[in-house]
């Protein structure tokens, strides 16, 4: 680790211990997850205060999550929402969706969450079928190739005025090269290149550093 490392983790920690310190149903999430062999790719503890401050900013009723892992991230999404509030969050791996329903459960969530197993390219058209747009807000955490499609399927469940929240834009910088050898950095980009030239959002990026290292966080408006 560098030395940089080093100091945005004291940042992080000092930040976190502050203004977003962990309960025991959040403990347990990250903790249970670790324990079933799951990556530890969620979202630090300061990202996941800022994804529900956002949620709450937005007023948000009706949520979508496209990556959930162990239900981290979707923890502090839902813990945003009122009480008839509504989150879907989509995850291709059964292991994975067993770990966050146990997780949300424990949270007290399970009556607001609703977690989706498969590919999220076959659940997402199943979800338009029932209605179950518009979205308020949608978080894309999830296979970075399908960046693009993602962000097509969240404008297409949306409404003007929803926000679109992805996670891993930068990747160490890595984004800003083309790299045809790396498909999610070519998905990532094709996905700024589609929101670049899509007149239906408006939208931005920042850099972030902290415990999980140098990456990014891109917001989306969709306009009316
Ligand atoms: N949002 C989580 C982290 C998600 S990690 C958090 O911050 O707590 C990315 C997740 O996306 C993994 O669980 C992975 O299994 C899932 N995933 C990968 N490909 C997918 C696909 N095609 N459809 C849905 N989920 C997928
Ligand atoms: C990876 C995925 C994530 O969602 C993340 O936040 C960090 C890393 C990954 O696939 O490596
Ligand atoms: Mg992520």
């Amino acid at each position: 680790m560098s030395n940089d490392q080093d100091l945005w983790t004291t940042v992080d920690r000092y930040v976190t211990d502050q203004l977003a310190p962990a309960d025991e149903a959040l403990a347990a999430a990250l903790a249970e997850s670790t324990a079933a062999g799951l990556p530890e790719i969620a979202v630090a503890p300061n990202q996941g205060k800022f994804l529900n401050l956002l949620v709450t900013m937005q007023g948000a009723r009706n949520v979508l999550e496209i990556g959930t892992l162990g239900g981290y991230s979707t923890i502090w999404l839902a813990r945003a929402l009122p009480a008839d509030g509504r989150l879907v969050t989509l995850e291709y791996s059964p292991a994975h969706a067993d770990v966050a329903r146990s997780n949300l459960a424990r949270a007290g969530l399970d009556k607001i969450v609703e977690v989706r197993t498969g590919a999220a390219l076959d659940t997402l058209p199943l979800l338009e079928e029932e209605g179950a747009g518009p979205f308020d807000f949608v978080f894309i955490d999830a296979d970075k190739v399908n960046n693009p499609h993602y962000v097509s399927w969240a404008l297409k469940l949306s409404r003007p005025g929803t926000v679109i929240v992805v996670d891993n834009v930068v990747r160490n910088g890595r984004v800003a090269t083309p790299d045809p050898d790396d498909p999610a950095i070519t998905g990532t980009r094709e996905m700024y290149e589609l929101i670049a030239r899509e007149p239906r959002l408006d939208a931005t990026a920042l850099q972030t550093v902290g415990t999980k290292g140098y990456d990014g966080l891109l917001i989306a408006r969709v306009l009316g």
